[in-house]
């Protein structure tokens, strides 16, 4: 029934179509009629509906379509292999899979949903149907194993600066690789490498971004800490605008990288980040720490001056200011 719905309303855009006239036209009841009308909803469609006119459909989502998504990418590298997936369990399975199969740098995997998205520190994340961006990205490059945080803080600059300039959205970066607008989380960053000895074989960038998701779509754990592009921006968001977007910006950064090394990538994530020179609490694997974050050294670690004075390095951890 939701196929023959939407191609009613198709047929009629701009235009009141009465729930009479739908219920009659596709044999079910005016109830039956109203749910499917939410379920559409749920699934991002917007419908205007005022009594005895009834409803309009004023937005209809796309599709993340391959074709469409080609012929804007202006890029050599990201996205050179493209998989887009309605449904998986979590794109970074696939790439770790795909990266088996000898798939090449820059494989973008995508996917409308994801039935186990997972974030850092052993958390979910949250990935409703064609609500969000929710990619892998495969890359090869010969550093060292040890190197691999660098990645991160290269792929939340690439985002924050995608996010900024396109949209011209304040949007900051919390140590490592979250990116918060008015302190709630947009996107969050997970990075998987494999190596050997000190040799990276293959690293997967997932990138999630929660673009067009309504307050209701969040579930009520992250209604306080976590918001949208949507919500924020105030109108529904082209995906695939944002992801070649993304790409393009990435792919500049991580060329700039393999040139000219973490410097240059190390300045502007000091400059877009909201993490450095206040107090925090840190949660490491090994407990709390808390203290004041001073920058981020060569090798991409955070200097963290404790209350007594000491200074420590940290790779991974969870801020709370
Ligand atoms: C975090 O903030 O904890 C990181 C979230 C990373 C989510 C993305 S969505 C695409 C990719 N697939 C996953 O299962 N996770 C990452």
């Amino acid at each position: 029934m939701n196929k023959d719905l939407l191609e009613l309303f198709e047929n009629n855009l701009e235009q009141f179509v009465s729930g009479e006239e739908i219920s009659q036209k596709l044999n079910c009841s005016r109830t039956a009629v109203w749910k499917q009308i939410q379920n559409l909803r749920k699934l991002g469609y917007e419908f205007e509906a005022v009594p005895r006119k009834g409803y309009r459909l004023v937005y209809a989502p796309a599709k993340l379509d391959p074709v469409k998504l080609t012929a804007q990418l202006r890029t050599k590298i990201m996205g050179s292999s493209l998989r887009i997936y309605d449904e998986v369990d979590s794109t970074q399975n696939l790439a770790h899979e795909l990266v088996r199969q000898g798939c090449p740098e820059g494989t973008v995997i995508l996917a409308e949903e994801q039935t186990s998205g997972r974030g850092r520190m052993g958390k979910a994340w949250h990935s409703p149907k064609g609500k969000g961006i929710w990619m892998s990205v495969i890359l090869k490059p010969h550093i060292p194993l040890k190197q691999t945080s660098q990645l991160t803080l290269l792929t939340a600059v690439a985002l924050c600066r995608t996010l900024r300039k396109g949209l011209g959205i304040n949007v900051g970066i919390k140590w490592p690789n979250d990116l918060l607008i008015d302190g709630r989380k947009i996107s969050g960053i997970l990075l998987e490498s494999s190596g050997e000895d000190d040799r990276l074989n293959y690293v997967v960038a997932g990138i999630g971004i929660s673009v067009n998701l309504d307050a209701a779509d969040f579930p009520e754990a992250l209604a306080e800490q976590a918001t949208s592009l949507r919500i924020v921006y105030g109108k529904p968001l082209d995906r695939i605008d944002i992801i070649c977007r993304f790409l393009e910006e990435f792919e500049d950064l991580y060329l700039l990288y393999l040139q000219q090394g973490f410097s240059p990538i190390r300045t502007l994530w000091e400059a877009l980040t909201i993490s450095l020179n206040r107090p925090l609490k840190i949660r490491t694997h090994d407990g709390w720490i808390e203290g004041t974050a001073e920058n981020i050294d060569d090798a991409g670690a955070l200097t963290v001056k404790t209350a007594d004075g000491e200074r420590i390095k940290l790779f991974s951890g969870d801020i709370q200011f």
